[in-house]
């Protein structure tokens, strides 16, 4: 056994499809080494599962390095897990003691349906992406690198906001299921750049008309988004959303 090993009690939610009835399943796992990252406490739960001849837990992960954004689940009620700021890949067990009981269930929101056990579907995102989240312009062969200034607070600020790797975690943990920290870091990224500056009203526009179509709920400013955001993004993005937004919509230059 690993030094230190420890023993969790997982109450972990299965559901079947979007529709179907869910509940929590009860598993004990034991020898589990502090420095295991949950997906790899999950690995091993899933492989006992199948060799029992039984479904193992759906869930999502791909790069399990904090940057693809696939990860995600509520841990304890909190999503990514608490006690740390990370996605759930770069949760680790020793946030946990000995023989404590840990509830994983699904991001909880009505415009992300639970696709299987801990899966949801985030595609509503993609959909909100598509309507603005680029830049569409030609802008022909690179140009010479002084030609577009840039003033190093904005620089920064436009990649704070381009840290976002979309996983949901702040409409999850926002009573309101909003989505306004997601746009607003999408919006933020071009917003604060020259590249950004031709199609700013349109986007600001089409976004947030996106997000309120996918059902994704307004901020109240609890700021439980900026807490879970395992990139930190600051809900002042939210403050420059809503000044985008809103000088769009009047016409302002
Ligand atoms: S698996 Fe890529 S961020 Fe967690």
């Amino acid at each position: 056994m690993t030094a230190g090993a420890i023993s969790l009690t997982l109450k972990i939610w299965r559901q079947n499809g979007p529709d179907a009835p869910g509940s929590f399943d009860t598993h004990n796992l034991s020898g589990l080494s502090p420095d295991m990252s949950f997906p790899e406490m999950l690995d091993i739960l899933n492989e006992r599962l199948t060799l029992a001849g039984k479904e193992p837990v759906a869930f999502d992960s791909d790069c399990r390095e904090g940057i693809c954004g696939s990860c995600g689940a509520a841990v304890d009620g909190i999503p990514h897990g608490p006690e740390h700021r990370g996605t759930l890949c770069q949760l680790h067990l020793r946030h946990f003691k000995d023989g404590q009981t840990v509830w994983i269930e699904p991001f909880r929101a009505s415009a992300f349906p639970v696709i299987k056990d801990l899966i949801v579907d985030r595609s509503a995102f993609d959909r909100i992406i598509q309507t603005g989240g680029f830049v569409s312009v030609n802008t022909g062969s690179a140009p010479e690198a002084n030609a577009l200034p840039v003033s190093r607070n904005a620089a920064e600020q436009a990649m704070d906001a381009a840290a976002c790797i979309g996983c949901g975690a702040c409409v999850a943990a926002c009573p309101n299921a909003a989505a306004m920290l997601f746009v607003s870091a999408k919006i933020s990224q071009f917003a604060l750049l020259p590249q950004g500056q031709a199609e700013r009203k349109g986007r600001a526009l089409a976004m947030v008309a996106a997000m309120d179509r996918e059902g994704f709920g307004s901020c109240g400013n609890q700021r439980e988004c900026e807490r879970v955001c395992p990139k930190g993004i600051a809900i002042r993005s939210i403050a420059r959303l809503n000044r985008e937004y809103l000088a769009a919509a009047v016409g302002e230059e």
